[in-house]
């Protein structure tokens, strides 16, 4: 048995939770859109051909905001054509996932969805096929107020308001080679930054997101990140980082410790956007926008460039187990842990394509692991992240070297008294005994806090996963926590993740 002891202080904090940490994405890929948000049809489909059973799992995740529409998928969408009369929308081949694209769901369909949902639309305009010009178009349309050509095509659309769309990401991932349109850094700096400045004309309010890099081995990145900022600096509030993980080679040890890749990913962005602040003799703090993140077992996927074109094909959908779940809560973990410069993050996808929720065509949705790491975090991290002290035994990894083997965040919210403790133990053999002191208010009393729930992901099978025959198979089950004073005791088995909710005395 390994041990970790812990030292929490509300005090000493990190940042604020923002709410869009918890953001997802929909990209018009496989059936995340067709067969998995939308299916007219469909017994739980409403009026507009969206599925409610669906729709109440996003609720039930938690999702506060979805980047659409992609993604590779964006960098070759016409949004026109996606938008008007469902009956007069062309199909069009999509070169990113090779598929048949209906266009039967498109802008003012999904904003709609993401409103009665309660998400916030994030939109991502299509700088590899097209450029400033489509951008511009697609603001407009969607932003401006009625009285020119755009906008009154909206209303034409039946949709009178603005649909006020806040966040906006000038393109995917053009650093990659297989993005359509791929671009060198200088060439994407100089469309970014020329959108990103007629953007602003269109409507000032608008947030912007820069391409950051698709992964932290790109051989541009930090290169990437540079000159984008150096030309972008006064014209985008957020810098994007992508990443995916799963075991390489059968290494299960580095893959628990996906979030050592994280931290060092976002640590080295922030390293780079505050020099370029620095050159500019600037305060200004660009943010990180992880705007994809996720378990992708790419080693499944034999690659876009050998699918045979279909329409809603069945691409990437990964069946996720316990150790997913676990890795997925870490990386939330790790997401906590820079709240002070992570603006926002989502996991990639929602539904169906590497995705928390699985639907099956005509029949059931469900959830898989990964859904409830999600699930508990969006719903009890709430108020400031604190920075908590950690000594924990060490794991071996053959990609980061020792790291602790058991990793902590908590939130704190003064106004209800609520203090949670995300944990996961990343030892794929060793439990864990943890000991958390958590240091009373300030001039209050040192047994404040009681205990009020411990929740586990864990299983005695680390392979198992959930089902469209055996849903729940996997969820969170109760653990042992004890609160003692102002001391907290818990057990935590190998590859597990853990909720522990307290509360302060009298507060509520
Ligand atoms: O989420 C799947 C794909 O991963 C996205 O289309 C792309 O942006 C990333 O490479």
């Amino acid at each position: 048995m390994g041990r970790a002891t812990v030292r929490l202080d509300p005090a000493f904090t990190v940042g604020p939770v923002r709410p869009r940490m918890f953001g997802s994405f929909v990209e018009h890929m496989g059936r995340c859109v067709y067969t998995g948000i939308y299916e007219p049809g469909h017994p739980a489909a409403d009026e507009l051909g969206f599925r409610t059973d669906v729709a109440e799992l996003v609720r039930e995740l938690g999702v506060t905001l979805v980047r659409y529409p992609g993604g590779n998928f964006v960098s070759n969408y016409r949004w026109e054509d996606g938008v008007g009369p469902k009956a007069d929308r062309p199909r069009q081949l999509d070169l990113a996932w090779r598929s048949v694209e209906t266009n039967q769901v498109g802008t003012d369909d999904f904003v709609d969805w993401a409103r009665r949902v309660g998400v916030e639309p994030m939109m991502a305009v299509n700088l590899g096929t097209r450029g400033l010009q489509d951008a511009v178009d697609l603001l407009l349309y969607c932003n401006a107020r009625p009285g020119t050509r755009l906008p009154d095509q909206r209303v034409a659309n039946g949709h009178v308001e603005p649909h006020d769309i806040r966040v906006w990401c000038l393109g995917n991932e053009l650093d990659g080679l297989w993005q359509i349109g791929h671009k060198t850094a200088e060439e994407y700096a100089r469309v970014a930054e020329e959108t990103a400045r007629a953007m602003r004309q269109v409507d000032g309010r608008v947030e912007l997101v820069a391409c950051g890099s698709s992964n932290r081995a790109m051989p541009t990145f930090g290169t990437w990140e540079r000159v984008v900022l150096e030309r972008c600096f006064d014209l985008v509030e957020h810098i994007s980082a992508h990443a995916y993980y799963e075991p390489v080679d059968g290494d299960v040890d580095s893959f628990l410790a996906a979030g050592e890749d994280m931290h060092r990913f976002i640590e080295a962005v922030v390293a780079t956007a505050d020099h370029v602040a620095a050159v500019k003799g600037s305060d200004k703090r660009v943010m990180v926008s992880f705007d994809e993140w996720n378990v992708w077992y790419h080693s499944r996927f034999p690659g876009e460039r050998s699918l045979e074109i279909r329409e809603a094909p069945e691409l990437i959908e990964d069946v996720y187990d316990v150790r997913d779940a676990v890795v997925v809560g870490s990386l939330l973990i790790t997401l906590l842990q820079h709240a002070d410069r992570v603006s926002m993050a989502c996991q990639a996808q929602l539904v169906n394509v590497i995705a928390p929720i699985l639907t099956r065509p005509g029949g059931p949705a469900w959830r898989q692991t990964i859904f409830h790491p999600f699930a508990l975090t969006a719903r009890y991290a709430r108020g400031t992240v604190l920075r908590p002290a950690v000594v924990s035994d060490r794991v071996e990894t053959r990609a980061y070297g020792p790291v602790d083997a058991v990793v902590v965040t908590a939130t704190h919210d003064p106004e209800s008294g609520d203090l949670t403790v995300f944990v996961v133990n990343r030892s794929r053999t060793e439990s864990s005994e943890l000991t958390l002191d958590v240091a009373p208010p300030v001039g209050g009393d040192p047994t404040a806090y009681v205990l009020v729930e411990h929740l586990v992901v864990h299983d005695e099978d680390p392979s198992a996963t959930n089902t469209e025959e055996r849903p729940h198979r996997v969820t969170p089950h109760p653990g042992d926590a004890a609160v003692d004073g102002a001391t907290l005791t818990a057990t935590l088995p190998a590859t597990s993740w853990h909720c522990i909710r307290l509360t302060e005395r009298g507060v509520r």
